[in-house]
């Protein structure tokens, strides 16, 4: 059975429609990439997906069960988790205690201790490499590190659906080989499927995702093997301008 299924979605802003009769299915497990020139629809795609809109048209169904109109905090201890793409962290909160709150409200919400919850938190905060700054106030870390506790917090929530919001831009090439890695090896072994949006990252895409859906104007451009979608000259010509150069 598909984990999510997007069923002819639509959402109008005024006369502009930003999300044009959108069918999408997300398996279990599966790494997905959606990606798009600037206005296509991506973000509100997204937000269609973890409830910060409900479509004007259409259903969204996850695991079975209708949530087109649940709002995000009743969908996340359904299992969908997200990273934000400008990361609003406790400020004054720790490091420690802002990815603990993720894991309060995941999947396992009401079921951890808050030790349980703290102790859940390590194990991501470790896993992203920020142990040295598990302490620290949120506030003083850097926009890469806030990235990375971003992932950690969403991961905290034990998601079955990851959806992640230009996770890794700003980040090193380098970086980014590496956090791919991180996420494709903890989506396996935690049967995590991951949409990921990434505007200008043709890397991250190439590396973590095994499908494309390419977004213009609102409408699905393009749904296919990661390969197949950056060869695709519709894609070419809608996306890229050129050719991807790696
Ligand atoms: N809250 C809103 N109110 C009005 N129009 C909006 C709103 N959000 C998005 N839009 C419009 O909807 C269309 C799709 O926007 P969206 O942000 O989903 O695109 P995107 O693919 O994420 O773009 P970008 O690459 O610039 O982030 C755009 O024309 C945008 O101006
Ligand atoms: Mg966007």
């Amino acid at each position: 059975m598909s984990l999510l299924r997007l069923e002819n979605v639509t959402k109008r802003f005024g006369g502009l429609v930003a999300v044009d009769r959108v069918s999408l299915t997300i398996n279990e497990g599966e790494r997905v990439g959606i990606v798009g020139p600037n206005g296509s629809g991506k973000t509100t795609l997204f937000n269609l997906i973890n409830g910060v809109y409900i479509p004007d048209e259409g259903r969204v169904i996850f695991n079975g069960q209708d949530i087109t109109r649940l709002p995000p905090y009743k969908r996340a201890p359904l299992g969908v988790g997200r990273t934000f793409q400008i990361p609003r962290p406790f400020a004054s909160a720790t490091v420690r205690e802002n990815v603990a709150v993720g894991a309060m409200f995941g999947t396992m919400g009401g079921q951890l201790s808050v030790d349980q919850c703290l102790d859940m938190a390590d194990r991501y905060i470790k896993l992203m490499g920020l142990e040295a700054h598990s302490e620290k106030p949120a506030g003083s870390l850097t926009p890469v590190e806030k990235k990375l506790m971003e992932i950690a917090r969403a991961l905290a929530m034990k998601p079955r659906l990851l959806l992640m919001d230009e996770a890794m831009a700003g980040m090193h090439p380098k970086d980014i080989d590496e956090m791919v890695q991180l996420i494709k090896d903890v989506s396996d072994k935690e049967n995590i499927a991951v949409v990921a949006m990434v505007e200008h990252i043709m890397r991250a895409v190439v590396g973590l995702v095994e499908r494309v859906v390419v977004l213009h104007q609102g409408s699905k451009l393009v749904d296919s093997a990661t390969k197949e979608a950056l060869e695709d000259p519709k894609v070419v010509e809608v996306y890229l301008g050129h050719p991807p150069e790696e």
